[in-house]
């Protein structure tokens, strides 16, 4: 089995003619990661919408887009129509885009949907009462490395996958969220979302979730910035979240990876970008099989900052193009990790088991 050449043909979906994008919120993540990735990819951007006019226009002048503004309708009124939508806002303002859209429109949604499963189940329903062919952005999937490890795995290299777990220890800059500042809910929603995702990608939905969800005492203003989530899916199968975002020493023992074991091999991910957020460190994959050869690095290029970005923007493309028969990361698909991340709060809520008495 060529591992090499496998990892080498590993690809997020592209669409054969890409269609021109209007870009509803113009704040870091645009800045970081959806342009510089559109603009790799060959993605054109027909407009920025920013309900601050002068961070659309300003956005707009430096990655030379036609067209920035503050208004949703002003945006559709001059873009081809064909267009696709892709919102990149605080999550409390979903519905009010999701409205303004036009009937059977394709729409790509950051993550979260919604700040609770109240509201991501308020979000499911107008997609579908308006038609939309809706996604939401949980990019990790189309991560250069995830897509390798997935590759990896799907050729049988590991055999019988039995243990996948996350673990980060990082120092994250929440403060370049001004609105998470006041968000009651903090780490889980709006960060270990992605590695949920990333585990129900691998292994489906976990029959029961365990979790708790602390602050941090250096960042006592916010919500729970560290958590540890259990996914439980089998008796022989373990599979769990472990992190704390305010790890501040020095770097040399930070951490930022996915790890698989399987029976026959084991696969290491490093996510690169929370080890110095935004600008990150370089993503990397290594593997381990049972021929004595040790760790091998996977020859992959490019990072899950912007690279995967490419991927769920592509992934809905292609499916809107019928050049994909699924859209992994559909609202369908993305309402079950909303379930998961609700169940991990309530878990943490609720409380585990006390020491039983002894005599
Ligand atoms: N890896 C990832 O997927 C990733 C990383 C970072 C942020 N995000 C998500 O992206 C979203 C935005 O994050 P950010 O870092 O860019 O935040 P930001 O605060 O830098 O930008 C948000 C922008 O949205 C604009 N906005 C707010 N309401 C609007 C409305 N009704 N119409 C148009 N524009 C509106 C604001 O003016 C602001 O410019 C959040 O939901 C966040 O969770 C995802």
């Amino acid at each position: 089995m060529d591992l090499e050449k496998i990892v080498k043909e590993a690809a997020a979906p592209r669409p054969r003619s890409p269609r021109p994008i209007i870009m509803i919120g113009s704040g870091g993540i645009v800045r970081d990661a959806h342009l510089p990735a559109y603009a790799k990819a060959g993605f054109p951007v027909a407009s920025l919408v920013d309900l601050n006019l002068d961070k659309a226009k300003s956005l707009a002048q430096e990655f030379g887009i036609p067209r920035g503004s503050s208004s949703i309708a002003d945006a559709i009124q001059f873009s081809p129509k064909d267009a696709i939508f892709d919102i990149a806002t605080p999550a409390k303002v979903l519905p009010s885009i999701l409205e303004q859209l036009p009937d059977g429109a394709a729409v790509l949604m950051q993550k979260p949907m919604g700040d609770t499963l109240a509201e991501a189940t308020e979000i499911l329903h107008i997609c579908r009462r308006k038609g939309l062919t809706a996604a939401v952005n949980f990019q990790l999937r189309w991560a250069p490395n995830m897509l390798a490890a997935r590759a990896i795995t799907s050729a049988g290299a590991l055999g019988e996958l039995h243990d996948m777990e996350v673990k980060v220890s990082v120092h994250m800059p929440w403060e370049l969220w001004s609105f998470l500042s006041t968000a009651p809910r903090l780490e889980i929603l709006y960060h270990s979302i992605h590695y949920v995702d990333l585990v129900r990608s691998w292994l489906g939905n976990p029959r029961k979730v365990y979790a708790k969800t602390v602050k941090s005492p250096r960042t006592p203003a916010l919500a729970a910035t560290k958590s540890v989530i259990i996914l439980d899916y089998a008796d022989d199968k373990r599979a769990f979240v472990a992190t704390n975002h305010s790890h501040d020493f020095d770097p040399h023992m930070q951490r930022s990876f996915v790890q698989w074991e399987g029976m026959n091999g084991a696969m290491r991910a490093q996510m690169g970008v929370n080890l110095n957020y935004p600008a990150g460190l370089p993503d990397n994959l290594e593997y381990v099989l049972r021929d004595g050869a040790g760790w091998k690095q996977a020859p992959i290029t490019g990072n899950w900052f912007p690279d995967a970005f490419m991927g769920s923007m592509g992934s809905l493309q292609a499916y809107v193009q019928g050049e994909a028969r699924t859209l992994p990361t559909s609202v369908e698909d993305a309402i079950d990790t909303m379930r998961t991340v609700e169940a991990a709060y309530l878990s943490s809520e609720s409380g585990g088991t006390e020491l039983p008495a002894v005599d």
